[in-house]
């Protein structure tokens, strides 16, 4: 065939770059598969990553070399990685779920926000934050009638020195009685059990809501065929969430986990921290429900909390001595 009848079809190309160089042997033995890939890292020009994936190489070869994983274990991991990343779409995170359940959110939390002093410790976000959450004002309800037991949520956002924090921007959202938040009904119409508030001029909040009640982390997907497999419960003990905002002060995610829950201790996610466990006051008297504003009834918990901000440079002193205390020698075995 002539060169001009030929079909149009574009050559193989590479990625654009060249050969390394760099003295890689043929990885004949298991070892010099680790050494080549270390070695390079080394073209990785970004000093912080370079150190990461040199971590993540050294850790993962030590791994597969200590546990000597089967093909066929290691199929199976590649099969259900692959079917965690099928079941993901916008809304439903099964990686994020992953992360949870494994512990490494909870891990990148506390090390990204170590306690100091005074301040309100922080807990994982979950997959149930909204952009949508209702504005409210300070005595409203965030859930609609019928939602749940009442429950009142009052203190003030203060600073770790004890100012308090007017205007400070609060995100809360919570489960309904039946454990479900507004998002996991299909029906949903609007947000609920959701609301965005303002601090007042002397640092105070307060809002109805309901009492939150212990509910499964969702089971119908690989990660919960992983926490069977793992004999692992897939519950969270009851809470409500907050996220607090204020300029000049580290944000703050958390939330409030009342006592006395059967799950606090092995929730699925690793979030409950002891700072964070709460007491509900249970108050049955008419005149404090309607001073709170309550349709019917008298009867209602309360959950009375300061929550203390911490100013942002003392939130970044206090990351950086965690993270020179914990480097634990890690660093001394890996170099950058
Ligand atoms: C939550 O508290 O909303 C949550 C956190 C992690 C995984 C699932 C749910
Ligand atoms: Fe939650």
């Amino acid at each position: 065939m002539a060169d001009d009848k030929k079909p149009l079809q574009a050559k193989a190309v590479s990625n654009g770059l060249p050969p390394p160089n760099l003295d890689l042997p043929y990885p004949d033995r298991p070892e010099l598969i680790t050494e080549n890939l270390l070695k390079l890292t080394n073209l990785i020009t970004d000093e912080r990553k370079k150190y990461i994936f040199k971590n993540l190489i050294t850790h993962i070869h030590q791994f597969i070399n200590e546990t000597s994983i089967t093909t066929d274990e290691w199929m199976n991991t590649i099969q259900f990685l692959t079917r965690t990343g099928q079941i993901c779409t916008p809304i439903r995170q099964e990686f994020i779920l992953l992360s949870d359940v494994l512990g490494i959110s909870a891990l990148v939390d506390a090390l990204n926000n170590p306690p100091v002093s005074g301040g309100t410790e922080s807990s994982v976000l979950g997959p149930f934050f909204t952009e949508d959450a209702p504005d409210v004002n300070n005595g409203d309800s965030i859930a609609s009638e019928g939602k749940g037991q009442y429950m009142y949520v009052e203190g003030r956002v203060i600073d770790t020195h004890g100012k308090p924090v007017p205007n400070a921007l609060i995100e809360t959202w919570e489960t309904d009685e039946y454990g479900f938040y507004d998002t996991q009904y299909a029906d949903r119409s609007k947000p609920d059990c959701r609301g965005r508030l303002r601090t007042d001029k002397d640092g105070r909040y307060g809002y109805r809501a309901v009492v939150p009640v212990a509910y499964p982390i969702p089971g119908d997907g690989p990660v919960g065929d992983l926490l069977l497999m793992l004999n692992r419960h897939n519950m969270r003990p009851n809470h409500l969430h907050m996220m607090i905002e204020a300029p000049g002060y580290q944000k703050l995610t958390t939330a409030f986990y009342p006592e006395g829950d059967e799950w606090l201790a092995s929730d699925a996610v690793f979030g409950v921290k002891k700072s964070l466990v709460v007491t509900l006051k249970d108050v049955d008297n008419e005149q404090e429900a309607r001073k709170r504003g309550f349709p019917k009834g008298s009867h209602f918990k309360l959950l009375e909390h300061d929550l203390v901000l911490v100013p942002e440079a003392e939130s970044k002193a206090a990351r950086e001595q965690y993270a020179r205390e914990h480097a634990v020698n890690r660093s001394n075995e890996i170099q950058a």
